[in-house]
C-alpha cells in the first residue's frame, strides 16, 4: 500500500489513496490518524462525527426495537471523498450514540467503489436496507446498482434489484429511500435524465424482493438542476413532502447561495399517477452547511430529520487534522400554514446545565434562547477579541455572518457562478420573536421563531471564543450543554 497523505489537504490525495480499503491500512497508520483527529481543537461535543476521515450523508435512519439506528457515509482514511463505507451508530434517545463501527463495507463487485447512500425500514426481526452500490470498471466507467440488505446484528446483502441506469437516465442514479405502506414497499431514487436534468424515480415491490420501476415522480420541474441527490418522500399532517438535493441551480439573490441546494416541495401526491402538485421549492436550511438530509418516523410517530452539516466540493479547516464534517442535530418536522416547520429534538433539553446570564462566559457548548423584543438587533456569538459570529436583524432580513468567525471553509470550485459561496447568509423574516441557538465546538444551529426557519453553519474559532455579546433589550438565557461523546 502507498502511504497516506494524512495531514494534508484534499488535493494531496491520489485516486489510489482514495480507493484504499480500510483492511489494507496498517494498524499503526490508523492509530496515528486517530491520534491526530482526537487532538483537533474542533471536535464536537454532542454531534455525530466520524472517528477519522470524512462523514457525509446520513443513511439508514430508523427506530427499531427501542433504539434509533443511524448510519453515515464514511471515508475512513482522510478528509476526502473516496471509497465509501456506511458507519453505524445507535442511540436510545437521539442524544447519546454508541458507535458500532462499519455498517456496510464496499466488499462485493456491485459496491466495489463505494457503498453509497440509502435508507432502512424496520421489519419485525431485521432492518431492511436499500442502498446504492457504486461500481467502476478498469476504464473508470461507473455502473450504479440498487441493492437491498438485511441487518439484525450481522449484515446480509442481496443481489441488486436495479442494475445500471434505466433507459433514458445516465450513470447518476442513486440514493434509494425506502418505505412500506399498505403492505407494499416503495423506493424513491435520485436520478439524472439523459438530457442532464435532475429527476426522482419510483419503484415498488410487493415483498421487497421483486421490484418494478414505476417511472418518474412527476413534479413538473423539467429543468431544475442537473442532478437530484438524496430524495425523500413522506406524508405529514395531511400533506405530501418531497425532499430533494438539486445540483446546478444558479443562485438568485439571497437564495441558493450554497454550492448545492437541499429543499422541499410540499403539496399533494396522486398515488395512481405519481403526480405531485406542489408549491415553490423551499430551502430546508438558510445557513452555510447543510445537505443530503434524511427523515424517519420516531418512537412517538413523529417525523424526524437529520442532515449532513457539510457540503460536497468544499475544503474545511479540519481537513488538515484528518477529518471532516458532522451530522446536524435531529429536528422534528411538521406542516403548519403550508410550510414545513423544523423544531429541535425536544430531548435536547436534557443536556442543559444551570441557566446563566448571557454576560457570563458561555463557553463553546451551549444553548442560547433569545427573545429580542421588537425591532433590529445584533447578537455576537463565540466572541474572542477580533473574532465573532454575528446574527443580526435589520427589520427585514435575519443575517448570519460568519466572515469573522475564525478559519473558514471555502468552495473548491473556482469560477462557480457569482453569488455562490461567501460567508454571509440572509433569510427574509417579518419579525424575530425567538432565536434558539445550539453552539457546539465548531457549529451553530439557529432555530428562528419556533422552527419557521433554521440556519446551520460550521465555524472554526480559536479556543477562547467563549463569550456572547448581547446589548439589546429582551431576554437572553444561556445553558451550558454537556458532552455526549
Ligand atoms: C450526496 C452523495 C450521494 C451519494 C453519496 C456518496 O452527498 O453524493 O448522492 O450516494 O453522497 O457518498
Amino acid at each position: 500500500m502507498t502511504s497516506l497523505p494524512v495531514a494534508q489537504g484534499a488535493q494531496a490525495w491520489s485516486r489510489e489513496q482514495r480507493y484504499t480499503a480500510l483492511e489494507q491500512v496498517p494498524a499503526d497508520t490508523l492509530r496515528e490518524l486517530q491520534a491526530q483527529v482526537a487532538a483537533s481543537p474542533w471536535r464536537q461535543g454532542y454531534h455525530v462525527q466520524p472517528p477519522t476521515g470524512l462523514l457525509n450523508d446520513p443513511n439508514g435512519f430508523c427506530f427499531w426495537r427501542g433504539q434509533y439506528h443511524l448510519f453515515y457515509q464514511w471515508f475512513p482514511l482522510g478528509p476526502v471523498h473516496g471509497l465509501k463505507y456506511w458507519r453505524h451508530v445507535t442511540s436510545p434517545d437521539l442524544l447519546h450514540w454508541e458507535d458500532l463501527g462499519v455498517g456496510i463495507a464496499p466488499d462485493t463487485p456491485y459496491d466495489s467503489h463505494g457503498a453509497y447512500s440509502g435508507s432502512a425500514w424496520p421489519l419485525e426481526d431485521e432492518l431492511l436496507i436499500a442502498y446504492t452500490g457504486n461500481h467502476r470498471d478498469a476504464a473508470w466507467q461507473r455502473t450504479p446498482y440498487q441493492l437491498t440488505a438485511h441487518w439484525n446484528g450481522t449484515l446480509h446483502k442481496d443481489a441488486p434489484f436495479l442494475s445500471g441506469p434505466p433507459a433514458g437516465y445516465t450513470e447518476h442514479v442513486r440514493d434509494p429511500k425506502l418505505w412500506a405502506e399498505e403492505g407494499e414497499f416503495f423506493v424513491v431514487l435520485g436520478a439524472q435524465r439523459e438530457d442532464e436534468t435532475g429527476a426522482a424515480l419510483v419503484l415498488r415491490s410487493p415483498d421487497a424482493r421483486e421490484w418494478s420501476l414505476v417511472g418518474e415522480l412527476h413534479t413538473g420541474l423539467r429543468e431544475f438542476g442537473y442532478m437530484w441527490e438524496c430524495p425523500d418522500l413522506f406524508h405529514l399532517d395531511g400533506a405530501d413532502v418531497l425532499l430533494i438535493c438539486p445540483q446546478g441551480l444558479p443562485s438568485q439573490g439571497e437564495r441558493w447561495r450554497n454550492v448545492y441546494q437541499s429543499g422541499y416541495l410540499l403539496g399533494q401526491l396522486d398515488r395512481e399517477t405519481w403526480q405531485l402538485t406542489h408549491g415553490d421549492f423551499a430551502e430546508l436550511d438558510g445557513g452555510f452547511d447543510f445537505y443530503a438530509p434524511q427523515t424517519t418516523l420516531g418512537a412517538g410517530g413523529e417525523r424526524l430529520l437529520v442532515g449532513w452539516m457539510g457540503l460536497p466540493d468544499m475544503t474545511y479547516p479540519t481537513d488538515t487534522h484528518g477529518w471532516a464534517h458532522c451530522l446536524t442535530l435531529p429536528r422534528v418536522l411538521s406542516v403548519e400554514g403550508g410550510q414545513l416547520r423544523q423544531r429541535p429534538w425536544p430531548g435536547l433539553v436534557a443536556l442543559r446545565g444551570e441557566a446563566q446570564d448571557a454576560k457570563a462566559k458561555a463557553g463553546e457548548r451551549f444553548e442560547l434562547l433569545l427573545r429580542p423584543g421588537a425591532g433590529p438587533f445584533s447578537l455576537d456569538l463565540r466572541v474572542d477579541g477580533p473574532n465573532y459570529t454575528r446574527l443580526s436583524f435589520d427589520g427585514e432580513w435575519l443575517i448570519f455572518d460568519r466572515s469573522h468567525s475564525g478559519e473558514l471553509p471555502e468552495l473548491d470550485k473556482a469560477g462557480l457562478d457569482g453569488g455562490k459561496g461567501g460567508h454571509i447568509r440572509r433569510v427574509a423574516v417579518h419579525e424575530v420573536r425567538e432565536l434558539r441557538i445550539f453552539s457546539d465546538t465548531s457549529s451553530l444551529e439557529v432555530f428562528v421563531n419556533d422552527g419557521e426557519q433554521v440556519l446551520s453553519g460550521r465555524i472554526f474559532p480559536g479556543p477562547d471564543a467563549a463569550w456572547v455579546r448581547w446589548e439589546g433589550s429582551g431576554e437572553c438565557t444561556v445553558w451550558p450543554l454537556g458532552e455526549t461523546e
